[in-house]
């Protein structure tokens, strides 16, 4: 017996749908095909990005949902502002003011994700053509928002201080960048952090050549070690003419769960109000029930503990997979330990080579993602990101034994 779908599919020629050029130029990254092995159970996985569900609050959770509904259903279940919900604007506002961020010409928008942030951005600034600066390596989804977008994303190198903003002086840009995007504390995919130095120098480059940095802060919140640095936001108060250029986002994504998919943006404010327009275009609002649950449970004064937690079990995992890899590869795999984060970015100083690796490793019951995955044009083919966040210190030490015998195997053969 076939159904009509299936009689559909015997009978008619595939649809070819004529998608627009730059939907059809979005290309599914192989890396991710290779990457659908890694969800076996079997395997251990470095190569989310993922915070550690097991830790998420879910009682804290449970608690603030029924809050939301039992004070204010309405609140929760109408449509509400494209600006965001009142209750979790002014929490967040809170929350960066007491990061030393001055609101005033100012204004936060409440984002479906720090994704979304990056989105109305692009669509907020940028036409075909456009360049984008961004650090390289760079984190895989704002290069495609990028791209979508239209606009071509030229990279900065990294070293130990961060992207090396420096090279903005230098660098042959075919035409004036709109935009500086930087992931600014422990970046994805490579750990590494804008030192407090090239901070202060962006924003004189930023407010002397009038382009607007966009500062993408997910990951300060998980700082486990070490001085905490003033936000580009913060800092941009002390430059002259810095704080007009300065474009700050994050998210609840890794303190609080991914899945409430809650984000904020802080633009100037005549930026902002445009940025909301865009917002209205694309969704009307984020979820209205889920600013309330989210209200509710940073009123409710759980998320310093929660917080505390989540830090101490990932410094200790991010402990156990350092030592793991000094012990099993000695000089021959070279990385330097973050403050923080949930990312270590990892290089093979005998250049192996990390994509034709990883098969290997999938096999020996490993996953992790090759580092040429996070470029925008030309790649290293040696560097891996291996994340710490969901596997326990026990697991990771497995899993580093089990990269450990697929680099081996792949040197005899
Ligand atoms: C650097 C960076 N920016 C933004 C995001 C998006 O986060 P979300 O949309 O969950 O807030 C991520 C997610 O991993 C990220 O690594």
């Amino acid at each position: 017996m076939s159904t009509d779908q299936n009689t559909d599919q015997n009978t008619q020629p595939a649809p070819r749908y004529a998608l627009s050029a730059r939907a059809a130029a979005l290309r599914s990254s192989d890396v991710r095909e290779l990457l659908k092995a890694a969800q076996q159970a079997q395997v251990i996985s470095l190569a989310g990005g993922l915070p550690a569900a097991e830790l998420f609050d879910t009682e804290g959770l449970r608690a603030a949902t029924l809050a939301a509904l039992d004070t204010n259903p309405a609140a929760a279940l109408q449509y509400g502002l494209t600006e965001g919900q009142t209750a979790l604007r002014e929490a967040l506002q809170a929350r960066e003011r007491e990061q030393g961020i001055a609101l005033a010409g100012r204004a936060l928008l409440v984002t479906t994700g720090s994704q979304q942030a990056l989105d109305i951005v692009a669509r907020l600034l940028l036409d075909e053509g456009d360049v984008v600066v961004v650090q390289r390596p760079s984190y895989l989804a704002a290069l495609q928002t990028f791209n979508l977008a239209g606009a071509q994303c030229l990279g900065l190198d990294e070293d130990e201080e961060g992207a090396r903003v420096e090279d903005l002086e230098t660098m042959a840009f075919p035409r004036k960048p709109k935009l500086v995007y930087l992931v600014t504390p422990f970046a994805n995919p490579s750990g590494a952090t804008l030192s407090l130095r090239r901070r202060r120098w962006l924003l004189e480059w930023a407010a002397r050549n009038e382009v607007l940095v966009l500062e993408d802060d997910p990951y300060g919140v998980l700082r486990t070690e070490g001085q905490e640095l003033p936000s580009l936001a913060a800092l941009a108060q002390d430059v002259p003419g810095a704080r007009a250029w300065v474009g700050r986002t994050s998210t609840l994504s890794k303190a609080v769960a991914p899945g409430l998919r809650l984000g904020w943006l802080v633009l100037p404010t005549a930026l902002a109000e445009a940025a909301a327009r865009v917002k209205q275009s694309m969704d009307l609002h984020t979820s209205s029930f889920a600013q309330e649950v989210a209200a509710h449970y940073l009123a409710g004064g759980r998320l310093p503990a929660h917080l505390a937690r989540v830090r101490g079990a990932y410094r200790e995992r991010r402990r156990a997979l350092c030592q793991a890899l000094r012990e099993a590869f000695g000089g021959a795999l070279e990385f330097s330990e973050p403050e923080g984060g949930m990312f270590l970015w990892a290089h093979f100083t005998d250049g192996t080579d990390t994509r034709a690796l990883l098969p290997a490793a999938l096999a020996a019951g490993m996953a992790f993602v090759p580092g040429d995955a996070f470029y925008a044009g030309a790649a290293p083919r040696d560097r891996l990101r291996l994340s710490f966040s969901t596997e326990t210190p026990e697991r990771l030490r497995e899993g580093v034994a089990r990269l450990r015998k697929a680099w081996e195997a792949s040197r005899r053969g």
